[in-house]
């Protein structure tokens, strides 16, 4: 079930024209992700990163690029968007099937150290609010002491007078930015539907859909509730590092003694 090279890279250039549609500033979101990292690495002979909800490998990707001696993991449960990715950035990483907060997800990622950092981008907002715990609760157990999670997505604005002003600050800055993309999600997969080559792995991406319906999230968790949430796996310090509108990169750190604070059950 494999694509060629030419047909990899049009659908991922593709890929990143739509998905801007969806981030604020998404290319400033992924540099400053990848500063996050490099403050957290610096020193690190071979840093391990894991991208969490990978898609075709775009943070993969860049990350790749600016830390060419780091191992990256790349995570995902989407049998096509993971092939466009082994194909068109091949060298990046070591891509991984794995439905993300599942029970016993992390296996299948074969870590056999510590990671440095666990970074996801437009991603972490499909899991519903107990997938989400669990996630954070198992990266959380992966990560060294001081390791990070990173996520940069875009959040619920709380239910404040203040959302309307950061969705209105949100839409102006992506006006300056060039204005929204044109093709969204849905043209996207429709536009895939009608390519032959992509034929077999959309219908497996329909047999897993069948048999996952209904386990989707609402999408409607804002970025304290995130905070709260990652506080509860066990992550000492959490704060946004950078906001544009609802696109904001949040960022958790483990207490340089694993295990503390002590992760709180519910
Ligand atoms: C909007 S795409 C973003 C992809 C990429 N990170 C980017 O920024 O372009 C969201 C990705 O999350 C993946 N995803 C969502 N829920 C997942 C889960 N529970 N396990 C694995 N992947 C998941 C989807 O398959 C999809 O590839």
């Amino acid at each position: 079930m494999g694509v060629s090279m030419g047909t990899a890279r049009a659908w991922i250039e593709r890929w990143e024209r739509q998905q801007e549609r969806y981030a604020v500033d998404r290319e400033e979101r992924f540099t400053v992700i990848a500063d996050v990292v490099e403050h957290v690495t610096a020193g690190r002979a071979r840093p391990l990163l894991l991208d969490l909800g990978c898609g075709p490998g775009s943070l993969a990707a860049r990350l790749a690029a600016r830390f060419p001696h780091a191992e990256i993991v790349a995570a995902d449960m989407d049998p096509l968007l993971l092939e466009l990715g082994r194909t068109h950035h091949a060298d990046a990483a070591r891509y991984v099937d794995t439905v993300i907060g599942e029970e016993g997800w992390t296996r299948a990622l074969g870590l056999r150290r510590p990671l440095d950092a666990a970074l996801s981008t437009t991603a972490l907002h499909y899991l519903p609010e107990p997938a989400l715990l669990r996630t954070y609760r198992s990266v959380a157990s992966l990560l060294r002491p001081g390791g990070v999670l990173v996520n940069g997505d875009h959040f619920t604005p709380d239910a404040t007078p203040c959302a309307d002003l950061t969705a209105h600050v949100g839409r102006r800055r992506a006006e300056r930015s060039g204005g929204r993309a044109p093709e969204d999600w849905r043209s996207w997969w429709d536009a895939a539907a009608r390519d032959p080559e992509l034929a077999d792995l959309l219908d497996e991406r329909s047999r897993r859909q069948a048999t996952r319906a209904g386990c989707g999230g609402d999408g409607q968790i804002t970025a304290s509730r995130h905070a709260e949430l990652l506080r509860r796996a066990g992550f000492a310090h959490v704060a946004p590092v950078w906001q544009f509108g609802d696109s904001t990169v949040l960022v958790a750190i483990m207490g340089e003694t694993h295990g503390l604070p002590a992760p709180v059950r519910t």
